[in-house]
């Protein structure tokens, strides 16, 4: 699959920060999944985790970015899924490490918490930071 896809999707609190992190990744030639929402009426954080969810167990991407009002929410729906290694980052560090240590394949964003540049941040960590493996894949599978 190619490395340049991702998805993307979060709830009404999340929709400004989703279609300013949707920008800059289609102008960095990412292949982007948007699955929602579409803008800024009320909608319930739970059908868009799990949306993600349901995105990378069926194989249509490898990695996606969840945002809602904290984060916490969609994080906890798509974390339901067996799949999923969702992290709910508030720095750069944080998105780093998920990536380095547990192999998150879904970065949560919390909108009403961070702002854009702690999220590009993130983003940015998450994308381009590689998984360390060894006693950390052992680690995963006991989760
Ligand atoms: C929506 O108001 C808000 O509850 C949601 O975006 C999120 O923060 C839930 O965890």
């Amino acid at each position: 699959m190619s490395q340049n896809k991702i998805a993307i999707a979060s709830d009404h609190g999340g929709f400004a920060l989703k279609q300013q992190l949707l920008a800059v990744l289609k102008s960095m030639d990412y292949e982007v999944l948007d699955l929602g929402c579409y803008d800024e009426n009320s909608v319930d954080y739970p059908e868009f985790g799990h949306a993600m969810a349901e995105a990378i167990e069926g194989g249509s991407v490898e990695k996606g970015i969840i945002i809602c009002g904290s984060g916490i929410g969609i994080s906890i729906a798509a974390n339901r899924h067996a799949g999923i290694r969702a992290a709910l980052c508030t720095s750069g560090l944080m998105a780093r490490l998920s990536r380095q240590h547990n192999n998150a394949n879904v970065l949560a964003l919390g909108a009403r918490i961070i702002g854009f540049e702690t999220a590009m941040d993130c983003m940015n960590e998450f994308l381009n930071t590689e998984f360390e493996g060894g006693r950390h894949q052992t680690r995963i599978e006991k989760i």
